[in-house]
């Protein structure tokens, strides 16, 4: 990954995290996703009184950047306002591994620049696809 990609993703991701709607756990994340055309897409957690409604940053972006037509991440970054980095939940781990073209860098980092870097597979080893679908599936 480009430094200068990273920072622009960083930078997209930090201004979008204003935007959070977290009136019930005050936790705002900004996420940024790079597209494989280099289009970059941001989201926010988006919260709801029914708690369970709530949307995840990640799924955010991803979903803002699917609904423009474009299928495969290369990259996300995630920004929170801990001291250190926060990793993607479970479900947005699947959600990412759908559109993750083969192994891509999921950059977690906190408002200060820390930086946590890992693969999705790192992530979510085993991820559930759609070979697995097949009749004659492989593991
Ligand atoms: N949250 C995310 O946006 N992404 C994650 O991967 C973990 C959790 C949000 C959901 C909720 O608005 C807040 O963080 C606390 O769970």
């Amino acid at each position: 990954m480009k430094k200068e990609i990273k920072e622009k993703m960083f930078k997209k991701a930090l201004e979008a995290q204003k935007n959070a709607y977290v009136p019930y756990s005050d936790f705002p994340l900004g996420a940024a996703v790079l597209m494989e055309d280099g289009s970059i897409y941001t989201g926010v957690n988006i919260e709801n009184a029914s708690f369970g409604l709530t949307n995840c940053a990640e799924r955010s972006a991803i979903f803002t950047a699917v609904s423009q037509g474009k299928r495969k991440i290369e990259a996300l970054l995630i920004v929170s306002s801990t001291e250190k980095p926060v990793t993607p939940c479970g479900p947005c781990r699947q959600v990412i591994s759908e559109f993750a073209d083969g192994e891509i860098e999921i950059i977690m980092m906190t408002e200060e620049g820390k930086e946590l870097t890992m693969t999705n597979t790192e992530l979510l080893p085993g991820a559930f696809n759609d070979s697995a679908m097949e009749k004659n599936n492989e593991l």
